[in-house]
């Protein structure tokens, strides 16, 4: 497994597996390892013929008063963990190659980029839309995976793919969960004991609503309604978001008729986590 820390490296390394007509498989991440990215890792194997991982906690997707300085690192444990799956190449670039002090450019996807956590973390998707622009500028994958625990970062990327001609495939793949329903996430290291038990609320909150819209229920203000109550019976969380939203344009859905998203977010404690089902017929 090679560690690759510059981007003119990651541009040779990518230079000489087309050279060999492999395709590369590129699974984006900000490092803090766990099953919920080797999944992608997994599927990315399956994919192609070379995979590349990068861990990048990028600086421009976190807010002023967020929590960028203390977000998990552990790139050694990281490493071990890729090196476990059999991973090619692993892509850590340094912020200062990445954002030189004059670097003015961005990429923003319109309109969705301020629906869902884009609302409550302005700027947030503008920071994921252009660090992944750049990732795939820089390692040119013919396939790059991202997780459905994300669901408003996939339509986002997979609109700015379209939108700009990017000549990369979009996969996605399903969430992965802890035994009790967790959705896996590297924020949930911060969480003690007390508040692990309370993240559970935000997975019991979407299964409340889903319920109800198994029941036949289609109209979302009543399917929210029953998401909040479920959420507010636990006093140690407070709720940023329960929202119903077509999956693809993010746009809020009134009656549902197709698929749709439903989505929560929510603090426990200092700790923001999300969470999210999609109902209606398959795809
Ligand atoms: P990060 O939070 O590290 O996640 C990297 C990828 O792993 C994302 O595509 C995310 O959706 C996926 N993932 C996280 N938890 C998951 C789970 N429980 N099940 C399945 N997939 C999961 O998302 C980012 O980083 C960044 O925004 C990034 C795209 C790397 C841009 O900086």
């Amino acid at each position: 497994m090679k560690i690759i820390k510059t981007i003119d490296e990651m541009r040779e390394l990518r230079k000489s597996t087309r050279k060999s007509g492999k395709r590369l498989g590129l699974v984006p991440t900000m490092g803090a390892l766990h099953k919920g990215h080797l999944s992608l890792v997994h599927a990315a194997r399956d994919k192609t013929d070379v995979v590349a991982v990068s861990i990048f906690v990028n600086p421009t997707q976190f807010g002023p008063n967020e929590d960028f300085a203390k977000y998990p690192r552990n790139l050694e444990n990281d490493c071990a963990l890729l090196e476990l799956d059999h991973v090619d190449v692993v892509f850590v670039p340094s912020v200062e190659d990445m954002y030189p002090p004059d670097a003015v450019t961005w990429v923003t996807v319109e309109g969705m980029s301020d629906r869902l956590c884009g609302k409550s973390r302005p700027g947030h998707f503008r920071g994921v839309t252009t660090i992944v622009s750049k990732l795939f500028h820089i390692t040119e994958p013919d396939v790059a995976f991202f997780g459905q625990k994300d669901a408003a970062q996939v339509a986002i990327i997979r609109r700015m793919v379209r939108d700009l001609n990017m000549p990369v495939e979009i996969e996605v793949g399903p969430i992965v969960r802890e035994s009790d329903g967790l959705a896996l996430s590297s924020r949930n290291a911060y969480l003690n004991s007390e508040e692990r038990r309370a993240a559970l609320v935000l997975q019991r909150s979407l299964q409340q609503a889903e319920k109800l819209f198994d029941k036949g229920e289609r109209e979302s203000g009543k399917l929210i309604a029953a998401g909040k109550e479920e959420f507010a019976k636990e006093r140690s969380a407070r709720l940023d978001y329960f929202e119903i939203a077509d999956p693809d344009s993010l746009e809020p859905i009134t009656t549902i008729s197709n698929r749709a998203l439903m989505a929560v977010a929510g603090f426990i404690g200092n700790t923001r986590l999300i969470d999210n089902v999609i109902v209606g017929p398959r795809r």
